[in-house]
């Protein structure tokens, strides 16, 4: 059943309070739920019955207004509860029974390792207890929960504790108050042996926030990280959105078993352990600064999110888009911002796009969903970001900044939808948004086709700017595209003087222009221009299009390393190896010699030579355009070619520019005490890109110093870089020893085991298959936990060369993994399932075995709803 955008109505009935009591045992798990309900004033039918969402429980006993219902009074099925006559002010009593203990889905109410915790968003709710389990339904919630003392010495809930006490059984119980409404998908309760870290944080009108993390004992030693991060959120919200926080108590709980990264319930805040905890000697700087990002994520969903929250879930973007906005803009301050814009592109160009050209395709605010889990995606999120910083550069940072304070002060404690966000943005700014407003409603990647022509007579440049976009639906209206651009001449960017463009309002001087590209064609022509320019285009990457400009390979040379923004300098060089990568792949199919783009060597040489660079940036244009990213812009990819071509190409870097890579290693090995900052972390991953380019040339110099490494090692990032350079190396013996010692050492410690599976998962030697198979079978290994299937099943399926095998095996085996998640974790079965539905991206063999497989999925009896939707509709497109 399919669920339209276009069908919304208002609730019929609202909910002022919502009083919860949970008694949880062992075999079952008692709710008793009291609703105080009223028809909604605005709702127009006047149905006199109510129907509450419900499934997977076993309803004991409904009262209405203190009158025990009898059996005839109402009915119950798969997904509801209706009670047949209401009047129009009520209080609805139900008691039901549920098992969190066999809830293997991993929404509602269920247990992780020694403790209960929820999962309500976006519909997990509903599994906890009959309710109108819809956002725009906003509550006061009062929840007490009794527990066996010994076993769940920590009872949690959102808000305030209120009252607390024990009974004579050896149970006790806690009341705890929220005193902001919210929708039930806020809801949150955790019970368990847990202890914790606590910090505080002074509000900047003075109120005292008590900050707690809570885990498990043995993981108390990776719980500052998280905490310093809050705070900095805390404080960088309140500067630089004007957000303060609205409690006196901020809590966060770490569960091992959890589908997404975390989620942002009203004060009590619940996390995969995966992106909470960290220290130097299990954590890789990488998850160093997810968990950075993350926790700021979650934080600021306190506004974006929970103050003013979703009035349906089309609207998901309205408060993921914003937020993922709102952490970039955060860990840009924390960090270096190029590099950070650097990686959410390539992270954006890689996988958003291929999800835009999918069957999945979908605009930030979709139109219509079977199942609103498989919404939760690079385009809601990465996609929707990228549309709220259009608007930030649209209207410049006082009136974006004015925008959002008139949003949230115009909707706190509502539900609304993304064209609230945009009339606020208008309002303010008095900009017109209105073509701009098609980013909500229209999906796919906008293509636009730039061609300069330089007239020296005149002293002119036009520029000619086309754009198109290919979708599922029928030909879209043109977009609102702003083009960040700059000319640049022998001796820097040039002046710019064009006829009617907006001067960027970021930008100090006129050299710098955003072209409001508002037509299917459009051509833009620069006065007084005395040299022929290169043009630099999409400057800081201004929109989520795909650029084409047919720039000759000399000039990416010129732009790698004369353009003043780092973004355009990154991409050059990554453009530059693309066409080095195309030319090798070509020859590879016909049968040729691959010869490596010589300028591509001389621009890598230069990298390693000049000091002044930045490290990190260094690091990321050593790094050729990845497997998934030219499989995404050839035709009818072919994987393994694409492969054989990129690891030709890198060991003949590897083997030309040894030295400086040898050199570049010394220059950056760190003496100091290991710091998760940018200066560090720069090195690091400077020096462990050239470590793994020096175990490409296979010498028993680069295997010394790897083996080295992985013995000495004082950090994660650095035994993981040599582990995985071991791994990948044609070093049995080596490879095998490190990897049981590694195994040996960190067992207990399951996040770091994760690590280990995983670098196994993505070896692309052959024979990886045959590995994964048997790490399924490792004591380490539990299908139940979606980290640890992301960790083999999601490695193995991002591991192109293996996965996309000519002879289907790798397709054949995540067909069997899907079909037995689907009954036990349909969100991750559905999750897991997207690298199969993509097949049209690939060759004619490898599609039709990928379809063979999809067909063997739908053949299943009992389809969840989430498969059926991913599998159905990749099918079918
Ligand atoms: N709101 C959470 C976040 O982005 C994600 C929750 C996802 N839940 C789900 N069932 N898909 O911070
Ligand atoms: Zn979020």
């Amino acid at each position: 059943k399919t669920i339209y955008l276009k069908d919304y109505q208002v609730p019929e009935f609202l909910i002022d309070h919502t009083d919860l009591h949970f008694t949880l045992a062992d075999d079952m798990t008692t709710v008793r739920s009291r609703l105080s309900m009223r028809r909604n004033p605005e709702s127009k039918t006047q149905d006199a019955s109510l129907v509450l969402h419900g499934q997977d429980m076993q309803l004991q006993a409904v009262t209405l207004d203190g009158t025990l219902l009898s059996a005839s009074a109402y009915k119950v099925d798969e997904e509801s509860l209706t009670v047949a006559s209401v009047p129009d002010s009520f209080v609805l009593e139900c008691e039901t029974l549920i098992k969190p203990q066999d809830n293997t889905s991993l929404e509602g109410l269920y247990r992780s390792a020694s403790m209960y915790c929820t999962q309500c968003e976006a519909e997990g709710f509903r599994k906890i207890t009959y309710y109108l389990d819809r956002p725009d339904v906003m509550s006061l919630f009062t929840t007490t929960i009794v527990a066996d003392k010994a076993a769940y010495p920590v009872l949690l809930s959102n808000g305030n504790n209120v009252d607390s006490g024990e009974n004579s059984d050896g149970s006790h119980w806690v009341k705890w108050e929220d005193p902001f409404k919210k929708p039930a998908y806020l809801f949150a309760l955790v019970a368990g042996d847990l202890e914790f870290i606590e910090d505080s944080f002074t509000t900047c009108s003075g109120n005292d926030v008590t900050l707690r993390i809570f885990v498990e004992a043995k993981d108390l030693d990776k719980c500052d990280h998280a905490m310093q991060s809050l705070k900095r959120s805390m404080k960088w919200d309140e500067e630089t959105f004007g957000r303060e926080y609205d409690l006196n108590i901020f809590n966060i709980v770490a569960v091992d078993d959890f589908n997404m990264g975390a989620m942002e319930n009203k004060s009590l805040n619940i996390f995969n352990t995966s992106c909470v905890l960290a220290k130097p000697e299990t954590t890789t700087d990488a998850a160093f600064q997810r968990v950075e990002a993350i926790v700021a994520h979650e934080y600021f969903h306190n506004w974006s999110g929970n103050r003013v929250t979703c009035r349906d879930w089309f609207q998901l973007s309205l408060k993921e888009g914003f937020t993922v906005y709102r952490d970039a803009e955060f860990s840009s301050d924390m960090g270096s911002r190029t590099v950070k814009r650097v990686e959410d592109v390539n992270f954006l160009r890689t996988v958003q796009f291929a999800e835009d050209a999918g069957p999945m395709a979908h605009p930030i605010r979709p139109e219509s969903f079977m199942e609103i889990s498989n919404f939760y995606t690079v385009t809601v999120y990465e996609k929707g970001a990228e549309i709220v910083r259009m608007i930030a550069h649209l209207l410049g940072k006082d009136l974006f900044r004015k925008g959002s304070d008139l949003y949230f002060e115009r909707h706190d404690g509502q539900a609304v939808t993304c064209e609230d966000f945009v009339k606020a943005m208008e309002d303010a700014s008095g900009k017109d948004l209105s073509q701009f407003r098609r980013w909500y409603s229209q999906a796919g990647t906008p293509q636009l086709a730039v061609s300069g022509r330089y007239d020296e007579v005149t002293s002119t440049y036009s520029l000619t700017v086309k754009q198109s976009c290919k979708t599922v639906q029928e030909t879209p209206k043109a977009f609102h595209i702003p083009l960040a651009m700059a000319l640049l001449g022998e001796a820097g960017a040039l002046r710019l003087q064009l006829q009617g463009a907006e001067p960027n309002p970021d930008s100090a001087d006129n050299t710098e222009l955003v072209l409001d590209v508002t037509e299917s064609e459009q051509q833009f022509v620069f006065e007084n221009i005395p040299e022929r320019p290169v043009p630099s285009l999409l400057r800081g990457f201004s929109a989520p299009v795909q650029l084409h400009f047919d720039y000759s390979r000399d000039e990416l040379m010129f732009l790698m390393s004369h353009d003043s923004d780092g973004f355009c300098r990154w991409d050059a060089c990554q453009q530059l190896g693309v066409l080095a990568l195309k030319d090798m792949i070509a020859a590879y199919q016909a049968g040729q010699d691959m010869q490596l783009e010589p300028r591509l060597l001389s621009a890598y040489q230069h990298l390693l030579s000049d000091e002044s660079l930045d490290k990190s940036m260094v690091a990321l244009m050593l790094s050729l355009p990845s497997e998934a990213y030219m499989a995404g812009i050839m035709p009818k990819a072919d994987v393994q070619a694409i492969h054989i071509a990129r690891m030709t190409a890198k060991v003949e870097i590897a083997d030309q520019l040894q030295a400086l890579f040898l050199q570049a290693y010394k220059a950056n090995t760190l003496s100091q005490p290991y710091q998760a900052n940018e200066q560090q972390i720069a090195a690091r991953s400077l020096k462990n890109t050239a470590l793994h380019y020096l175990m490409l040339s296979e010498t028993e110099e680069a295997l010394a110093l790897c083996l080295a490494q992985y013995q000495q090692a004082q950090n994660m990032t650095d035994s993981m870089a040599a582990l995985s350079a071991l791994v990948n190396s044609s070093f049995e013996q080596q490879k095998q020893q490190a990897l049981a010692d590694f195994y040996q050492r960190w067992q207990s410690e399951a996040l770091v085991v994760n690590q280990w599976l995983s670098v196994q998962a993505g070896c692309y030697l052959a024979g990886t298959l045959d590995k994964v198979k048997a790490l399924m079978a490792h004591p380490a290994f539990d299908i139940k936990n979606p980290n640890k299937v992301r960790s083999v099943v999601g490695a193995f399926t991002a591991n192109a060369v293996n996965f996309h095998h000519q002879d289907g095996s790798g397709y054949e085996f995540l067909a069997d993994q899907i079909i037995t998640l689907n009954a036990l974790n349909p969100q991750i079965a559905a999750r897991l399932l997207g690298p199969l539905t993509k097949w049209q991206q690939y060759k004619d063999e490898s599609a039709a075995l990928m379809r063979k497989a999809l067909q063997r999925i739908m053949a299943q009896e009992q389809l969840s709803k989430d498969v059926y939707e991913v599998v159905s509709k990749s099918l079918n497109s």
